[in-house]
């Protein structure tokens, strides 16, 4: 272990502190300030060369500022001549512009894939990316690791019966259809119409939730948009206790008034994101991904297979 070394830039040291810890690691030193007109400086303290190097940022909001602030130190350790830099991202931000699916669109998900290869690094891993097909947006070695067994032991150690497992929309129904399985659960398909960025209607829910306990899954709750309007619909379609799984919980604009006024009875999401003290609800519980993280980033290190982490989902 002692070629291996965890830095942390400021958009999520909660959970980086916490990776350190599993991993019996004391952090990296590294300044992280701001010249005079803003912009980012950072200087590595302490020696990386020829060292085995793991960087750990979300690019949650301020989305800007911690994807500059995580080149901007993935540069720097290049040139410390560190041996191998990863990338750990537990929320990788700008994923979700990832296709041309109108004219004269960028995709966001190519780009910040070309900037982290450029920056320097040599690796990336991230936790439920917004879709699997970014891994092939870089031409370096992704490891894309799953909150589905976190979310499970969650959710067993209450005791769940007479569940069904629902997608909120087709594109999450094979995450999903792996919930099901571990809980051996019934499926629901929610067909959701997106009528801009913000809002979202639900058309008709698959599946037979009347009578049933439910969990919504998800990778990202952002308005909350998708995630209300799914309870609702599955309230009038006669589900009885209603809640959601989320890995990503970005929660912006109003999304926990809507929360706190909806269908949901409570919404479980994993730190990937820091949770704001203004952001904090009695319908919000958050579960660690730290274990998973320092398990992911020893057999990296130690160079073994990590596919133990995923397996769940490939059944
Ligand atoms: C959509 O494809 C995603 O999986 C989420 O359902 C979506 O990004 C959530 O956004 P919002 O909370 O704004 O509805």
């Amino acid at each position: 272990m002692d070629k291996m070394i965890v830095f942390s830039g400021n958009s999520n040291s909660g959970l980086a502190s916490r990776i350190c810890k599993d991993l019996k690691l004391k952090m990296g030193r590294s300044l992280i300030s701001r010249f005079s007109d803003g912009e980012i400086r950072i200087k590595i303290e302490e020696n990386v060369r020829g060292k085995d190097v793991f960087v750990i940022q979300s690019t949650c909001p301020p989305v800007d500022e911690n994807i500059m602030e995580l080149l901007i130190m993935i540069d720097a350790l290049k040139r410390a001549s560190a041996n191998r830099i990863t990338a750990v991202m537990p929320y990788f931000g700008y994923a979700r512009q990832d296709r041309k699916d109108q004219p004269r669109v960028p995709i966001t998900a190519k780009l910040i894939a070309n900037l982290l290869t450029i920056a320097g690094a040599n690796r990336v891993l991230a936790l439920d990316l917004h879709a699997g097909q970014i891994q092939g947006f870089f031409d370096i070695p992704v490891d894309h690791i799953f909150a589905i067994d976190v979310f499970v032991d969650y959710f067993k150690k209450i005791g769940m019966n007479n569940l069904v497992i629902v997608s909120p929309d087709v594109g999450g129904i094979k995450m999903a259809r792996a919930y099901a399985k571990k809980f051996r659960a019934g499926l629901a398909i929610v067909d959701k119409r997106r009528n801009s960025p913000d809002a979202t209607e639900v058309m008709h829910i698959l599946g037979e939730v009347e009578g049933k306990n439910v969990i919504i899954v998800d990778d990202i709750i952002a308005t909350g948009s998708s995630l209300v309007e799914a309870a609702g619909a599955l309230r009038r379609a006669g589900a009885r206790k209603i809640f959601a799984a989320i890995s990503h919980g970005i929660l912006s604009a109003n999304a926990v008034e809507k929360l706190e006024s909806s269908d949901i009875d409570y919404l479980v999401i994993t730190d990937s994101i820091p949770l704001g003290e203004e952001k904090k609800s009695k319908k919000i519980k958050i579960v660690s991904v730290n274990k998973l993280f320092a398990e992911a980033i020893k057999r990296i290190h130690f160079e073994r297979s990590i596919s133990v982490l995923f397996d769940s989902i490939r059944r």
